[in-house]
């Protein structure tokens, strides 16, 4: 359940829109791939934060599955970015105890980046702190598709009974089966939309959007956020 500190409740679940590294490297009359670092830098320092807090969850979204209609340049700089993150975070995440997760389809990455993701994965799978996922490649619709593929599969072998389709099941065929949903979901600079990002957990999550620039976001920034998700009342369809 969520946990309460300092007469706060710190929301379980928190996810990210992390926007805005153009925009703020476009300010400074630098190379968008500048900004894609300094967002690199803020994504570990906010791991560490959010760490510190309590939080049980943080879900960032890296690349979406649209990201790759960018250019060849722009793409090609993230992929060296998350070669080079990779084996920070693995350090990052040792020190402060978090379990590092991938949702998405990483099929679509370099060898030796998919096997970067799985020696993450299993390297911290025993760390009993933030449990920090990253979506990459990720699409809500291109991973509500997947889930219903591999669903199809087992009814059609008899696996699983038209009956036995419930919200639990489809659930449990995501990418994010076993975690919560998001309590709290997070956009920085401005802009007022999903963007394909979870679509099917997002159902009931309060959102957040502030015009801060993604590298420019910190601690404060993240107060702010869990003071607005403070002041929500969160009512489910019900009355209160
Ligand atoms: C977010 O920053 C990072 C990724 C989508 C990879 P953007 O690159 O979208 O920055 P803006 O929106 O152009 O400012
Ligand atoms: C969403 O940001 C995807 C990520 C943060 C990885 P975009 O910058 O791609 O979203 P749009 O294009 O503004 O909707
Ligand atoms: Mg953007």
């Amino acid at each position: 359940m969520e946990g309460n500190r300092e007469g706060m409740i710190i929301p379980r679940h928190v996810a990210l829109i992390l926007d805005g590294n153009g925009r703020w490297a476009k300010k400074r009359g630098l190379p968008r791939t500048m900004g894609h670092k300094e967002g690199c830098v803020t994504v570990e320092k906010t791991v560490e934060i959010a760490a510190r807090m309590g939080i049980e969850y943080l879900t960032v979204y890296g690349f979406s599955t649209e990201n790759w209609k960018r250019s060849a340049e722009e793409v090609g700089a993230l992929m060296q970015l998350f070669r080079y993150y990779m084996v920070r975070l693995l350090k990052v995440a040792s020190a402060n105890n978090v379990r590092v997760r991938m949702i998405g389809d990483r099929s679509r990455f370099d060898r030796d980046i998919i096997e970067g993701i799985n020696r993450l994965e299993s390297g911290t799978r025993d760390n009993t702190g933030l449990t920090f996922v990253i979506a990459v490649n990720y699409g809500g619709r291109d991973e509500i598709t997947r889930a219903v593929r591999r669903l199809a599969v087992d009814c059609m072998s008899g696996a699983v009974k038209e009956d036995a389709v419930t919200e639990e099941l489809v659930a449990s065929y995501l990418d994010t089966a076993d975690m919560p949903d998001p309590d709290l979901l997070i956009r920085t600079s401005g802009e007022i939309r999903l963007s394909n990002y979870l679509l099917w957990q997002l159902a009931y999550t309060e959102i957040y959007v502030t015009d801060c620039l993604w590298p420019d976001f910190n601690k404060e920034e993240l107060e702010k956020a869990i003071l607005a998700y403070n002041k929500r009342d969160r009512r489910y369809g019900g009355v209160k």
